[in-house]
């Protein structure tokens, strides 16, 4: 199987226990969450996950869309329910309550960020679309070069959005993609392929790509 241009792709059974696995392997001091099903699936995993020095690591958040944490459709509240409610993170860095308004929100955040040290790992999702965090396809964020975070959304995707930029996940240690389900296919054929997908223009210290057989498996994409 062709790998990404950027990253080790790593076909597995169970994205999830992959994912859990990787975290407890690596210990990272700092940890930037996703969304999404997937996402929520590693975090139930993780939960379960013994060895991983909770009290050394500092929790963030990759996107989030801008409602109240306790909307169904909250990054934040998804985590604190799958996983950070089990769990004894050293800090949790809340997206969605960094200011009142988003865009004082994404600066805050932003200047969080350059405060401290590098991400050492940044979690992401692959969406159908070839988006991750909320880097949509042919969105002005994708051309951000200097902001860690910004404030975006598409119409294709709910709520405005709050999303790690490139420079900022460039910077980071270490990007885990985790992709689950035939469904993903396709956007990963396309990453494959080098095909400009927001995902596609990913780079970190290191990128690693979990995937499950029904995701890596290579679709007719005519
Ligand atoms: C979000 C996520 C998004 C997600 C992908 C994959 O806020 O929606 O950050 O980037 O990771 O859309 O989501 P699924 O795992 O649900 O397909």
């Amino acid at each position: 199987m062709a790998g990404p241009p950027v990253g080790e792709a790593r076909v597995v059974p169970d994205v999830p226990a992959a994912f859990a696995e990787l975290v407890r392997a690596e210990a990272p001091t700092s940890i930037a969450l996703s969304g999404g099903g997937t996402a929520e699936a590693c975090y139930r995993a993780l939960a379960r996950t013994d060895g991983v020095p909770w009290a050394a690591i500092t929790v963030l958040f990759g996107d989030e869309r801008w409602v109240p944490v306790d909307d169904p459709d909250s990054n934040e509240g998804m985590a604190r329910q799958a996983l950070l409610d089990h769990v004894s993170p050293a800090a949790v860095h809340s997206m969605s309550e960094a200011a009142d308004d988003i865009d004082a929100a994404a600066d805050a955040y932003g200047e969080l960020l350059a405060s401290l040290a590098p991400i050492q790992l940044v979690h992401l999702g692959l969406g159908e679309d070839g988006h991750t965090a909320s880097l949509f396809p042919g969105n002005a964020s994708l051309d951000e070069e200097v902001a860690l975070v910004v404030a975006t959304g598409d119409d294709a995707h709910p709520h405005p959005r709050l999303s790690l930029t490139y420079p900022a996940i460039a910077g980071s240690h270490l990007a885990v993609f985790t992709v689950s389900g035939a469904e993903k296919a396709q956007a990963w054929a396309r990453v494959c392929q080098g095909d400009d997908l927001p995902a596609t223009r990913i780079t970190a210290g290191r990128v690693i790509w979990l995937l499950d057989p029904e995701a890596a498996a290579t679709p007719d994409l005519n």
